[in-house]
């Protein structure tokens, strides 16, 4: 969620229906994870959609029924939706509000459980999504706004009163906490993340996660609401195995009104935040998700070239630090669909972002559906050939209708509708044709076929 300042309506101002249930002490059985991942070989799943939370049996169990998939797949880690209790004008869970209660719209704190340890028996690591920017209150002030917050553990961990919001948030004229160091979250309280004592509490919080439910890392989500050295402590603090922030600002348009070609700007401000966190974190590259969507929507393959001859996204630059993705739960889900990637170009963007640097992200949505052969495919393309965050992209075409790119010397893929799969030649006779599709092929150095 990084839309704000959109809906200005107190959600946090509504009766809590729900009864709390207090985070108990469960038999514990996490299993962890037997390995750690390198991060730059990442490939992530994101585990839910905008629909998850109204799904009729709990999404922790449709969930747990694909990690067999997954593993087939290559997935290293799966990015599961805000674990915590939420208020209900947020079902999504992204407005938490009793954070150690784990029993949300997603599931109990049980199947939660089960559904880590589920994907930790393959190997795969669980990334939470992490809400802290702002959070509902469940109680109101002497002054009758709802800035007082229970943390639904027994013993009083992350109870707070308006001392923890931002003097200066908007509609919640309650804190007595420092300005806000970022934007401004209007459907709740804002958190003064500049607080030690807050800093400390949701450190502990997290680390809790970590310990309880074995979660292995961070997707952090509205990153622009805070300065990002703050979430560099709770990554320092917390050491994940693996941390992306939702950095989401608009890409340029030009004067036609359409993006612009030039996105230079746009990626440094993702360098910049990247660096603001001490390297602590990684960034989605919504740079790359910008200019590949504009791209193949309109046959403008340039697009994907920049001035230097490089990719024009963030991959371009900062790879190692660039998680790209084609859509999520925001931005393509049939119910917010905000931002969506050509509906008909989606394996366009796979056959890119799976065969690229950068750290990619699939979309549950586009994983079970009937693309997930396809996706499979370029996955152990991937694999098998060691492309990893860091890998080499020589772009060899980026015109209209023709993408043409060497990686890694390894492989040589091609998306757009020029040559259809008949006339498709290999790039030279060490190359044979290791998978196709409609509008994008891929071809592997013949002695590194299986
Ligand atoms: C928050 O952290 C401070 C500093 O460690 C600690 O004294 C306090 O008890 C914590 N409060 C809550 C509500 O977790
Ligand atoms: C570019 O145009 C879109 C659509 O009108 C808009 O949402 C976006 O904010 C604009 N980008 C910038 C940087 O202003
Ligand atoms: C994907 O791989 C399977 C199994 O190797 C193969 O049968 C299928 O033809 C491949 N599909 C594409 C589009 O490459």
């Amino acid at each position: 969620m990084a839309k704000f300042g959109l809906l200005s309506f107190l959600v946090c101002s509504c009766i809590i229906i729900n009864a709390a249930l207090p985070a108990q002490a469960q038999t514990a059985s996490t299993v962890s994870k037997l390995s750690k991942t390198d991060p730059l070989n990442t490939v992530l799943l994101q585990g839910f959609n905008w629909q998850a939370a109204k799904s009729t049996s709990p999404w922790y169990n449709v969930l747990k029924g694909i990690v067999e998939d997954a593993a087939d797949a290559g997935i290293t880690d799966v990015w599961f939706p805000p674990p915590s209790q939420s208020h209900p004008g947020g079902p999504e869970g992204y407005l938490p509000q009793r954070l150690y209660d784990l029993n949300s719209n997603y599931g109990s704190e049980q199947e939660l459980r089960d559904a880590v340890d589920a994907f930790h028996q393959k190997g795969i690591g669980c990334v939470s999504d992490i809400v802290i920017n702002h959070r509902c209150g469940t109680k109101q002030d002497d002054k009758g706004m709802w800035c007082v917050f229970e943390g639904g553990a027994e013993d009083g961990r992350l109870d707070w009163g308006p001392s923890a919001v931002c003097v200066n948030d908007k509609p919640y004229a309650c804190g007595s906490g420092q300005a806000d160091t970022g934007g401004d979250f209007t459907r709740a309280p804002d958190i003064d993340h500049t607080n030690p004592a807050i800093q400390a509490n949701l450190s502990e919080w997290m680390n809790w996660l970590k310990s309880h439910v074995g979660f292995d890392g961070w997707r952090f989500d509205f990153a622009l609401g805070y300065e990002g050295k703050l979430l560099g402590i709770y990554a320092e603090n917390t050491n994940p195995e693996f941390a992306v922030g939702e950095v989401w600002d608009p890409v340029a348009n030009g004067s036609d009104g359409r993006i612009a070609y030039d996105q230079d700007a746009h990626r440094q401000r993702l360098v910049d935040w990247v660096h603001s966190t001490g390297d602590r974190a990684t960034t989605f590259d919504f740079t790359t998700k910008g200019i590949l969507q504009e791209a193949v929507k309109s046959n403008e393959l340039w697009r994907l070239k920049d001035s230097n001859g490089k990719p024009s996204g963030l991959i371009g630059v900062l790879p190692q630090k660039a998680v790209t993705f084609i859509d999520n739960h925001d931005t393509g889900s049939t119910q917010q669909n905000t931002w969506p990637f050509p509906p008909d170009k989606l394996i366009l963007g796979y056959a890119y972002i799976l065969t690229h640097p950068g750290i990619p992200t699939i979309f549950y949505d586009h994983f079970v559906g009937n693309m997930k052969t396809e996706i499979k495919n370029l996955t152990a393309i991937r694999k098998r050939n060691n492309i990893n965050a860091n890998s080499n992209c020589r772009i060899i075409t980026a015109e209209g209708d023709l993408y043409m790119a060497a990686i890694d010397e390894k492989i040589v893929m091609k998306i757009g509708s020029r040559y259809d799969v008949g006339n498709l030649a290999p790039p030279s006779p060490d190359f044979s044709i290791v998978t196709a599709g409609i509008d994008y092929c891929v071809w592997e150095k013949k002695s590194s076929s299986p």
